[in-house]
């Protein structure tokens, strides 16, 4: 069965093709982060607008690359929530048109589903029954799925998202949005240990998660770091004074604070990674072991995150540095599962993978079916 995915519910108009469920023969991404990026988040009437300009093109874009014919299409899937009402309109409407059209049948996915149904577009999916953290620009939540079809919520986050929290921090430094992959890669020159910042565990054994008190543990960090950072660059340009030539002092002073601004960036980037990365990789594994699974997800935008990915596999490596002697048993033949990036970030071969399942069971749309911008699976 060949179905046709479409994604609009936040600011990433995709379309996909994508074979029983498995197979991407075609996934097209049309991201609209250039023109929020100089409002520091998505602006939701301008993602809007921009759903309605991209959707017709990037669904030809999808069928040419997937070389497939419009009658080659057996049924479409859209995502129907969560997400922002405009947006999911634009695409949830041209797949309720496209499927009338055509007398085809319409999955209304939710995105929460197609973000889990990611990973079974990998080569080597994980095994029945498995954990996996969903961490994205909207949720951090936590699922033990025991069939496609099942997903038990095993914690959430109880304030901002992971991905939102990077982004808000990368607001601060002054990077724009979105934040996660700019955060990322400035942390690579810097020091996690230089600054420790909270680390919200939460209560003993929660699958919850907090990253309000962490996002604003860093706001009030630069906030007293910019007196600061202006009194020392005073005090070293005086103590120049003395022995230097004035241009000189000037090209010296120049550098200097482009210098301590830069590394100073970097460290509070690397400290700010440290601790959600610690915090998602522990629950993450604390979350398996109470469940006693022996495979292991990330998706969404999170997912993409390297540090993460890294720290994960450190753990599973050698869990006695972080877990008692029976979670690190445990957690030692656990394999961990992380979708490419491409299919971490919003797309829409994990709405056309989890609409397969739904078409197959005759779990479909009517035309008067409409969408939903907040939901819990
Ligand atoms: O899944 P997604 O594309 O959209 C939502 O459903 O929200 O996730 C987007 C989120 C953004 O908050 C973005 O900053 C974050 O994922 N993100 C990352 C990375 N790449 C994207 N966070 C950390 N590290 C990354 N490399
Ligand atoms: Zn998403």
């Amino acid at each position: 069965m060949i179905v046709l995915g479409i994604e609009s519910s936040c600011d990433e108009t995709a379309a996909a093709v994508v074979e029983n469920g498995t197979s991407i023969l075609s996934s097209i991404v049309s991201s609209q982060a250039d023109v929020h990026h100089k409002y520091g988040g998505v602006v939701p009437e301008l993602a809007s607008r921009m759903h309605i300009e991209a959707i017709l093109p990037v669904v030809n874009q999808a069928m040419d690359a997937a070389g497939t014919s419009l009658d080659a299409i057996d049924g479409v899937a859209a995502t129907r929530g969560p997400g922002l009402t405009g947006a999911l309109l634009v695409g949830f409407s041209f797949a309720k048109a496209f499927a009338w059209a055509r007398g085809l049948p319409l999955a209304g996915v939710n995105h929460l589903e197609g973000h889990i149904h990611s990973v079974f577009l990998t080569p080597n999916p994980p095994e029945f029954p498995f954990v996996i953290l969903l961490a994205s620009g909207g949720h951090t939540n936590l699922y033990h799925v025991t069939s496609f079809d099942d997903f038990e919520l095993m914690g959430q986050t109880r304030d901002d998202a992971a991905g939102e929290a990077f982004d808000k921090v990368a607001k601060m430094l002054g990077l724009g949005y979105p934040g996660g992959a700019v955060i990322e890669k400035l942390a690579h020159g810097g020091d996690p240990a230089r600054f420790s910042f909270p680390k919200p565990f939460l209560e003993k054994d929660s699958f919850d998660f907090s990253f309000s008190g962490l996002k604003s543990a860093v706001a009030r960090f630069i906030h007293e770091q910019v007196p600061d950072a202006a009194s020392m660059k005073a005090n070293i340009a005086a103590s120049m004074k003395a022995n230097i030539a004035a241009s000189m002092k000037a090209d010296i002073a120049a550098s200097m604070k482009a210098d301590i601004t830069a590394s100073m960036k970097a460290d509070i980037a690397a400290s700010f990674q440290e601790s959600v990365v610690d915090v998602l990789s522990r629950k993450l594994l604390g979350a398996a072991t109470a469940r006693g699974v022996n495979h292991i997800a990330v998706a969404g935008g999170v997912a993409a995150n390297g540090a993460l990915e890294e720290r994960l596999k450190n753990i599973i490596n050698a869990p006695l540095d972080f877990f008692d002697h029976k979670k690190a048993e445990q957690i030692k033949g656990m394999t961990l599962h992380i979708p490419p990036v491409s299919l971490c970030g919003d797309n829409a071969a994990m709405i056309a993978a989890r609409g397969y399942g739904m078409i197959l069971d005759g779990r479909v749309c009517r035309l008067d079916h409409d969408v939903f911008s907040r939901t819990r699976i």
